[in-house]
């Protein structure tokens, strides 16, 4: 069941949506080589509580973290620990925070330093994927529609979808209805409407498709290896243009560029 959200819900995710934007932004801006991942996941600690939240993901099935990093192959759910960053590795952060009730969730993937040109591609290329999604959030249209943007941005410059994780509605919980891939697949695809909120993360893999989950129990990572990046925002539906609660922009240049 998707849950359509009321005009007081509303503002209670854009408290939610722009205090996990400003923790993500900060965390960003600590990467740097040489930083160890527990340090940026105990910095992202005092970040989440400085802006009056709490970790969406801590405890969540038992997640042991307060955000997800995931390095180089590292596809998602990564854990903080000793790993220490270098110049030219890539760090996808995932950040969730719960405002008086309701869930902010978030990810995006920095360069530690710099990195070299088929990163970066994936980088860029991911983020847009992400903002070609954003723009198919409109009221009218099907979760197909993210999907299919997405995909088709990815696929086009050559790169992959992972499957076997989604995006999804967030709300009062991290998941909520609807599932939203970032593939075309069969089956019905449910109709968005004004109140939705949406979380949208396109998983992109420079090689391969294939994922699988390390011995943790948490870490994804790719099977060949090769790099991956994420990139989310939490996006509420409305009667017009779809509105990014995650953005500390109001109107990001990749999506002006679209319209
Ligand atoms: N951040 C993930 C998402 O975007 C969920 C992480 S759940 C956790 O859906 F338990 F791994 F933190
Ligand atoms: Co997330
Ligand atoms: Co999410």
């Amino acid at each position: 069941m998707i849950l359509i959200k009321t005009k007081l819900e509303q503002d209670a995710m854009r408290a939610a949506g722009r205090a996990a934007g400003q923790v993500l932004e900060e965390v960003a801006g600590f990467v740097q080589p040489g930083r160890r991942t527990r340090e940026l996941d105990d910095y992202a600690a005092e970040r989440i509580r400085f802006h009056g939240g709490t970790s969406a993901f801590l405890g969540y099935r038992n997640y042991p973290c307060h955000i997800c990093i995931s390095v180089n192959e590292e596809v998602v759910h990564g854990l903080a620990g000793e790993r220490v960053l270098s110049l030219g590795d890539i760090v996808s952060l995932d950040v969730g925070v719960r405002v008086d009730g309701f869930i902010g969730d978030t990810a995006r993937t920095v360069p530690v330093g710099s990195c070299d040109w088929e990163k970066q591609k994936l980088i860029d290329v991911t983020q847009q994927a992400l903002y070609d999604g954003i723009s198919c959030a409109l009221s009218g249209n099907r979760v197909k529609d993210i999907s299919r943007a997405v995909q088709q941005r990815v696929e086009s410059n050559g790169f992959s979808v992972v499957r076997e994780f989604v995006g999804h509605g967030v709300g009062r919980t991290v998941h909520e209805d609807p599932q939203i891939p970032n593939f075309v697949g069969g089956g019905a695809s449910p109709e968005l409407r004004p109140g939705m909120a949406l979380a949208i993360e396109p998983m992109v893999n420079a090689g391969s498709a294939a994922v699988k989950c390390l011995r943790d129990g948490w870490t994804v990572v790719t099977r060949d290896e090769r790099a991956s990046a994420h990139f989310e925002h939490t996006v509420l539906v409305t009667e017009g243009e779809p509105e990014i609660l995650t953005c500390l922009e109001k109107t990001p240049s990749k999506l002006k560029a679209l319209s």
